[in-house]
């Protein structure tokens, strides 16, 4: 180790009467003689903190042999020796810095003390009747440790220093913890054009989807398997369109209202009130949380062409991240404005082309719509070229005739689509068409999900 050529205190707090819990800055000069600066978090007794130059001299007395990792000196307990550990085998539970490790029958499970403290649900706890935490995270001790931990390969029961009893069932905890084989109730299906063709989702009927449970229970499911569905002989009205969809989620107030109707009149200052092709795009990314559902119900169209294009987006991004991670990294963490301007509205977002499930890595949402980018004043001109490299190699991808499926929505077919995944164009065409839906926000339709125990 190089020598510690000076130490700050960040801040401390005097827990109780013998203990301090601070963070302090070291500074450390290595052997190329750069200074390297590391922050940690330090347990001293009251006397040590005050004892020496500084009143610090003695929390680097253990001082780290890497020089990035935190310097820990004085635990109040010692991880080992004082925890008594019990477990239906052996191997089922072992003790690791600042928690344990858990072996369930098939999962290996990392389970911080603090966190386990956290989310205690015996009734002193949890409100059952709420469904609320009742402590607030300000009262965890940060270096908390029970006094025993037993498995019986079911439950996880933990005493604490102050005989308070936490126990956990097994499934709880695999669907609660930090987990990254976490596995989803409803997997993507991921598909391009010959897969979607091959594999289409049930169409659902309207009194099916009106009247059975198993029904709309399926009109959901397809939503987040496949990105999109369709219920068929809707009746042609916006208020029969208006009960099919709110069966699934009420219908969100957006600019556009709550039920649109549009045509070829150019009434709005979207491309959508026209009769020109539209590229495959998400809508509403000029909101800062984008709408999570489209529907669409064609009403009427006398003439031809107005082809639906359906594209899925999270299989385009998955192959972006194959064939050019890079490009997909940066997508992932560059921030980007959208907008829409008209008379009487200005909407401005922010937020990145892709984002990633925090814990999985799987894709959450693709926020894709080159006819709404904002100027690009969030980017640094050294990143610019790079950001445009990535932008136009998602491009490619949502352009390749391979990944595109198109349909004719025919009068009574009402579609959603989930505007988080599934990215959608139009083919131009010519005569009157009529279209009328609206947006649904993902949390309803999730919310919908989880009462009908989809997910
Ligand atoms: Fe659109
Ligand atoms: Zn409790």
């Amino acid at each position: 180790m190089h020598p510690l050529t000076a130490g700050r205190i960040l801040s401390k707090r005097h827990v109780s009467r013998s203990w301090y819990f601070h963070s302090f800055r070291n500074l450390f000069t290595d052997k190329r003689g750069w200074t390297i600066s590391t922050s940690s978090t330090c347990w001293c007794s009251y006397k040590d903190v005050n004892r020496g130059s500084g009143g610090i001299s003695t929390c680097f007395v253990g001082r780290s042999k890497s020089k990035f990792s935190p310097i820990t000196v004085n635990r109040r307990l010692s991880t080992t020796g004082t925890i008594s550990l019990s477990g239906k085998n052996a191997a089922d539970i072992k003790t690791i810095s600042g928690g344990i490790e858990l072996r369930t029958d098939n999962d290996l499970l990392t389970l911080p003390f603090i966190w386990l403290r956290d989310h205690c649900r015996c009734q002193i706890c949890y409100n059952y009747k709420t469904n609320q935490k009742k402590v607030e995270n300000l009262d965890c001790d940060l270096s908390i440790e029970p006094r025993s931990v037993e498995y019986d390969g079911v439950q996880l029961s933990l005493i604490w220093p102050d005989d308070h009893k936490t126990t956990f069932e097994t499934d709880w905890l695999l669907s609660h913890v930090f987990h990254s084989g976490y596995k989803k109730k409803v997997p993507f299906f991921l598909w391009n054009k010959d897969v979607m063709t091959a594999n289409p989702p049930p169409r659902i009927g309207y009194e099916d989807h009106m009247n059975t449970s198993m029904a709309l229970k399926r009109s959901i499911f397809n939503i987040l398997k496949f990105g999109y569905t369709i219920v068929t002989q809707v009746p042609l009205t916006i208020e029969d369109t208006r009960e099919v969809i709110e069966k699934v989620s009420p219908v969100s107030r957006t600019l556009f209202g709550e039920m649109w109707s549009f045509t070829s009149d150019e009434a709005r200052g979207d491309t959508a009130y026209t009769n020109i092709a539209l590229g495959a795009h998400t809508d509403a990314s000029y909101y800062n949380i984008p709408a999570g559902i489209q529907v669409f119900h064609c009403l009427e169209h006398d003439g031809s062409g107005g082809e639906t294009l359906l594209l899925d987006g999270f299989n385009a991004a998955e192959r972006l991240q194959k064939i050019d991670p890079a490009a997909f990294d940066i997508l992932t963490r560059t921030v980007i404005p959208h907008e829409y301007i008209e008379p009487g509205h200005n909407f401005h977002s922010l937020g990145t082309v892709l984002t990633q499930h925090p814990t999985t890595g799987e894709m959450l949402n693709i926020r894709f719509n080159p006819y709404d980018r904002a100027p690009l004043y969030t980017v640094p001109p050294d990143k610019v070229q790079e950001f445009y490299r990535a932008y136009q190699a998602l491009s490619t991808e949502i352009k390749n005739k391979d990944n595109e499926f198109w349909i004719k929505l025919e009068p009574g077919m009402v579609l959603f689509i989930d505007n988080w995944r599934v990215l959608h164009g139009r083919a131009a065409f010519t005569g009157k068409r009529v279209i009328t839906g609206c947006y649904l926000s993902r949390d309803d339709l999730m919310s919908t999900a989880r009462v009908l125990q989809i997910l």
